[in-house]
């Protein structure tokens, strides 16, 4: 399906008012690349989009948008395993309430995180105490030059804390089809995070993981279908040892992850917090008041008041702990994604 002049207001959970030069959504492989190929000899840019659930449009976008729809869960089972292939254009959380039903456990932790299976594997994405990586098997991407299917293992995706290849090497040029994942039949709950830790992990169901994950972010992180935004804004900051350190001095109850390796992960939503930022506002936009570390669209939001009051945190947040916040959200200009700390600073 295709249509001229669209407005991308409904297909991005910000909801900001923007447009594209056509929307066309595709549901196979062979769909998404003709569609490429059109845009492209229409010179035309072109922005691979699943849900819109990690995008910031700074301004109408002079282009072709291409949204994923390619459908379809595989299940087939091994001695030790199950093993998924899954359709990119798949809603993640309703693969992981058909993994529940279906008595496949594993994904229980990464319930109710928005948008599709197929960008899953991009910023590796994780929540209470679980990242993709841990389940992910392979991603298959279609080159679009060549018109070839590819398969990374995961291994080969290199996956990081909301890292991966497809922010390097395979960010332009290639778009994920299809992700494999498998879930072990020996399933190990993990109760590491939040009130997760108050279950018992001699008697506790995948399902009552998922009701507690559900309640955890329900009460914390607003509903885009009711309040535009799109998730944590900034990154979780890392910094060595040393640097903690001094912070420690000053805040002895700075929350910090060791990452094993001389390296410690910060919370930039205390960060924010504790810069008393919550509920601050420019314009429509503003700092959600029982989350930090999500900005949201009040409404009547541009995308310059987001954009302002993103500035306003970074350099707040700069000038009371000397730690510079760098957005998880992805920034998109009139061609495409343009650096998300050069807008910001
Ligand atoms: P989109 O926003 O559509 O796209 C993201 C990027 O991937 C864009 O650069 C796009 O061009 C590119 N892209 C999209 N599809 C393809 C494709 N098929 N091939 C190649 N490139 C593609 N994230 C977490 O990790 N953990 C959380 O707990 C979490 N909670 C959130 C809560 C809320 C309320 C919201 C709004 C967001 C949250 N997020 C979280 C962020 C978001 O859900 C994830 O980043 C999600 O994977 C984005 O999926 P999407 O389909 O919406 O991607
Ligand atoms: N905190 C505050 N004030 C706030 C927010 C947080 O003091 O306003 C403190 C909390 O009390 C806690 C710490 O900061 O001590 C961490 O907060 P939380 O557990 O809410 O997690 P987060 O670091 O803010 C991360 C991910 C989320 C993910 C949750 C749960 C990033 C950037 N964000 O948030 O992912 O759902 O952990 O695992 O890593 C996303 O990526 O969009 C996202 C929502």
């Amino acid at each position: 399906m295709s249509t001229n002049g669209a407005s991308l207001q409904q297909l991005h959970t910000f909801h900001l008012p923007v447009s594209a030069h056509r929307v066309i959504t595709v549901t196979t492989p062979d769909e998404l690349l003709n569609a490429w190929t059109q845009a492209k000899q229409e010179q035309q840019a072109v922005l691979l989009l699943g849900e819109g659930s990690n995008v910031l449009f700074l301004e109408d976008f002079s282009g072709t948008v291409i949204i994923n729809r390619i459908k379809g869960i595989n299940v087939r089972e091994s001695d030790t395993a199950w093993h998924l292939h899954v359709g990119a254009g798949e809603n993640w959380h309703q693969l992981v309430c058909f993994t529940l039903d279906n008595d496949l456990a594993g994904l229980e932790n990464l319930a109710l995180i928005p948008g599709c299976a197929g960008s899953s594997p991009i910023q590796n994405i994780g929540a209470y105490g679980i990242e993709l990586k841990r389940v992910c098997d392979y991603v298959d991407v279609l080159n679009l030059n060549t018109g070839e299917i590819e398969r990374l293992s995961a291994e080969q995706c290199l996956f990081g804390y909301r890292d991966s290849i497809f922010k390097h090497k395979y960010q332009d040029g290639y778009a994920i089809v299809h992700v494999g994942l498998q879930l072990s039949k020996e399933w190990v709950p993990i109760l590491e995070y939040g009130d997760l830790k108050k279950l018992d992990a001699a008697t506790v169901t995948p399902k009552e993981i998922f009701d507690s994950v559900c309640a955890m972010r329900r009460s914390k992180l607003p509903d885009p279908n009711i309040t535009g935004n799109a998730g944590s804004f900034f990154k979780n900051p890392i910094v060595s040892t040393k640097e903690l350190q001094k912070l420690v001095e000053q805040y002895p109850d700075i929350p910090h992850y060791s990452q094993n390796n001389g390296t410690e992960k910060l919370a930039a939503g205390w960060l924010i917090d504790n810069c008393s930022l919550k509920g601050f506002t420019i314009g429509g936009a503003a700092v959600h008041k029982q989350q930090a570390l999500v900005l949201i669209n009040q409404g009547n939001a541009t995308s310059k008041d987001v954009i302002s009051v993103a500035h306003h945190v970074r350099s707040e947040v700069f000038k009371r702990f000397s730690v510079l916040l760098e957005p998880e959200v992805r920034f998109v200009g009139k061609y495409g994604e343009i650096n998300a700390v050069e807008a910001i600073s």
